[in-house]
């Protein structure tokens, strides 16, 4: 598909149809695409939980406020960092900044080869950390980012308006009157 069409297509799916299962071929073509994904320093912290026991995802509904596309999936991609092959290099910002933004560029990978191969993507970042990390056995250094759900679609969602872009964009410096 088009870059631009991709980007331009990309919503989040939350309901899925419950007789169609993601083939292996495609779920690992998200995840080698994710690999490919920048981290701070190449420190290379993105690690991915694949879930597909209807029991685990279960859990993993439950621990994220019950947010049944979670449950619902054909298959679950949860998105961490390793935060010990940073700490040393980077410390505090490392852990606790560079750790979300590296696992952030890989989800966004996620979501938009989901896009380019017809499948449905549900970004979930409402959840709690200590369940996630009970559940999944996540050693401590190995922090959750993003829980993200995949399936082909069984919805189409409505396109959310966004803000005027020429509100959010400032040359040079912030521009106080926007
Ligand atoms: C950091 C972050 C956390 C999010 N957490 C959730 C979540 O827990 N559940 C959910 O349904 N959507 C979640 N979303 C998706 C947003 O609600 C969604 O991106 C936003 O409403 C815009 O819709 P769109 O992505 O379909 O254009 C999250 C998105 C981000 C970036």
């Amino acid at each position: 598909m088009d870059f631009d069409e991709v980007v331009k297509k990309r919503k989040m799916i939350r309901e899925y149809q419950q007789d169609r299962q993601i083939p292996t071929g495609i779920l690992n073509k998200l995840l080698k695409n994710a690999h490919r994904s920048p981290s701070a320093g190449h420190t290379q912290v993105q690690e991915f939980i694949v879930a597909i026991d209807p029991i685990t995802k279960k859990k993993l509904c439950r621990a994220s406020l019950e947010q049944s596309q979670v449950e619902d999936a054909s298959v679950l991609i949860v998105v961490c960092s390793n935060t010990s092959r940073s700490v040393n290099r980077y410390g505090k910002r490392g852990t606790e900044f560079y750790s979300v933004i590296d696992g952030a560029f890989a989800s966004m990978i996620i979501l938009l080869s989901a896009v380019n191969e017809g499948i449905g993507a549900s970004f979930v970042g409402a959840f709690e950390d200590d369940k996630v990390t009970k559940i999944l056995g996540l050693p401590v250094h190995v922090k959750p980012i993003g829980i993200i759900a995949l399936g082909y679609p069984a919805e189409k969602p409505e396109r959310f308006k966004r803000l005027e872009l020429n509100n959010l964009v400032h040359y040079e410096r912030y521009d106080r009157t926007k």
